[in-house]
């Protein structure tokens, strides 16, 4: 696994929260604003490289010099389900981000993703775009969106995931070294059916109630 490209948050109250997330006494009220307030906490970092530009701006005392994003080019793209968790922590951080979504499951046989949607903005190309999803496994459900994005012509793309392990983050690594990837937790192993270890279970069912 190379370190180049990979940024996994230390903060504490990443820690502390990511922790709560794991516990299975969590309830999904509890999870799902878990995982809004993490991903609030991790657009620190995702966009400490975006661009700005000057702008001029006066105070109740004078005129002088700050700064906004540079033009409206984010865009925020959940992989359903479980990623649209993501969305809101983000979207409240850069309002002017358009949001596409990217509907991908894993056969639960194969592990493959299987995509059954996909809708973006059209000026994709312009953006630069923050790919969200919870857990980073086999990585296969973030190649897949990545190669979709890329197919629809995103130039820029990071990978923003709560809890990735070794085995994800290495086949995303192989197939997009471009692309960085930031995570909340880094996980010791996946286990034999596919699961990250220790994990935190089903993303998607603990966000949604389902089983
Ligand atoms: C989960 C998760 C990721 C994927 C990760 O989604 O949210 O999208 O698995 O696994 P991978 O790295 O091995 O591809 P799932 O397929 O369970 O769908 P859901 O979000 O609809 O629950
Ligand atoms: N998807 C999840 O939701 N959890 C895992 O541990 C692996 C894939």
């Amino acid at each position: 696994m190379k370190q180049d490209n990979l940024t996994v948050i230390t903060h504490p109250l990443v820690k502390a929260k990511i922790t709560q997330m794991r516990d299975k006494n969590t309830t999904t009220k509890e999870f799902g604003e878990l995982v809004d307030e993490i991903s609030g906490l991790m657009c620190y970092e995702i966009t400490r490289n975006i661009e700005l530009e000057e702008i001029e701006v006066e105070t109740p005392i004078t005129t002088t010099i700050g700064y906004k994003l540079k033009g409206n080019d984010m865009a925020i793209v959940p992989i359903l389900r479980a990623g649209l968790g993501m969305v809101k922590g983000i979207h409240q951080l850069i309002p002017t981000a358009k949001v596409g979504h990217i509907g991908l499951y894993r056969d639960h046989d194969t592990l493959q993703p299987v995509e059954y949607l996909c809708k973006l903005p059209t000026d994709l190309e312009s953006r630069d775009v923050i790919l969200v999803d919870p857990m980073l496994a086999t990585g296969g459900s973030a190649i897949k969106a990545i190669e979709i994005l890329k197919d629809k012509g995103a130039k820029s793309v990071r990978l923003a995931c709560l809890v990735g392990c070794p085995e994800g983050v290495e086949a995303v690594q192989n197939v997009y070294p471009e692309v960085p990837i930031f995570l909340a937790a880094l996980d010791e192993k996946l286990n034999e059916i596919g699961y990250i270890v220790p994990g935190l279970g089903d993303a998607g069912d603990r966000l949604y109630g389902t089983k």
